[in-house]
Parts: C-alpha cells; sequence; structure tokens
C-alpha cells in the first residue's frame, strides 16, 4: 500500500512493487494530464512535482513516492503563477499537439516559483529534460520569459 499525497488530497494505493508511478498515476489513478512518452526518463512528457521538485515518473517506482507530496498540473489549476504561465504559452502560441506542455509548464512553474527573473539560459536550462517535437523551444521560452515578466514587473 502507497500512502501519499496527489495534489493536496491524500491517496492510498495498493501498487505493485514493480509499477512505476506514471502508470500509477495516468492508468490506476486516471491522472491523463501526465504523458507517456519515452518511459526512459529522456522526453519530460510524465514529468511531476515531488516535495515540489520536477522529476520524471516513468523512472520512479510508485512505491518510491510513499509519505510524499505528488502535483500535476491537475493541482496547480488555480495557482497565480500557473495562470500567467499559461495565458503566455497560449499567447504566444507555445503550444502546438500540447503533449509535452503539462511537464514543460511544470519545469517552469518550478523555475519561476524559486527564481522570479530568471535569464533566457536560465529558462533552457529548467526545461532541458522537456522535448517538444513541434514548437522549436522559441515559443516556450519567450512564454517563460513574459510570464516572469508579468510576476515580476522591472
Ligand atoms: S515518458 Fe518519462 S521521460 Fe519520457
Ligand atoms: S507542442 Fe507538440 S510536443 Fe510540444
Amino acid at each position: 500500500m502507497v500512502n501519499f499525497e496527489l495534489n493536496g488530497a491524500h491517496v492510498s494505493f495498493e501498487a505493485p512493487a514493480t509499477m512505476t508511478l506514471l502508470d500509477m498515476l495516468r492508468v490506476e489513478l486516471g491522472v491523463t494530464s501526465v504523458k507517456k512518452g519515452c518511459e526512459q526518463g529522456e522526453c519530460g512528457a510524465c514529468t511531476v512535482l515531488i516535495d515540489g521538485y520536477p522529476m520524471t515518473s516513468c523512472i520512479i517506482l510508485a512505491p518510491q513516492v510513499e509519505g510524499r507530496h505528488v502535483c500535476t498540473i491537475d493541482g496547480l489549476a488555480e495557482n497565480p503563477l500557473m495562470k500567467e504561465l499559461r495565458e503566455a504559452f497560449m499567447e504566444n502560441g507555445a503550444v502546438q499537439c500540447g503533449f509535452c506542455t503539462p511537464g514543460i509548464l511544470l519545469s517552469a512553474y518550478a523555475l519561476l516559483r524559486d527564481n522570479k527573473r530568471p535569464s533566457e539560459e536560465e529558462v533552457k536550462t529548467a526545461i532541458e529534460g522537456n522535448i517538444c517535437r513541434c514548437t522549436g523551444y522559441v515559443a516556450i521560452i519567450e512564454s517563460i520569459l513574459d510570464a516572469a515578466e508579468r510576476i515580476a514587473p522591472d
């Protein structure tokens, strides 16, 4: 039995020892915002926040989140910083197929939470584990910088 917090709610789930966190969230608990891509820790589509920090849920076993706080994009629906990020992504055309978007938003959220005015290089570093096959990254990086400007104007 794995006991953890998911988006602020306590969850108890009987997970096989070899089940990944990704499968527990997406297949068993129906959290489909967590995407399944490479399943090798390379693409970032399955990114979630564990105790506040971005992690790839495909290479973490479900039992490893015992007692931890797991946050998906759903848990930040009303969060003001995430709202700014979502709006910036929409305005800049940073979403095409959207497969990478939840993971990138979570990585960007963790960056701006801890660093209100990151440099372009810091943004690139923060999302280096998130692969986007559609947009070419320019609009994504601009969106994160735009959101930073909105939350912490000069
Ligand atoms: S599905 Fe987890 S990193 Fe690609
Ligand atoms: S928008 Fe399609 S993978 Fe990023």
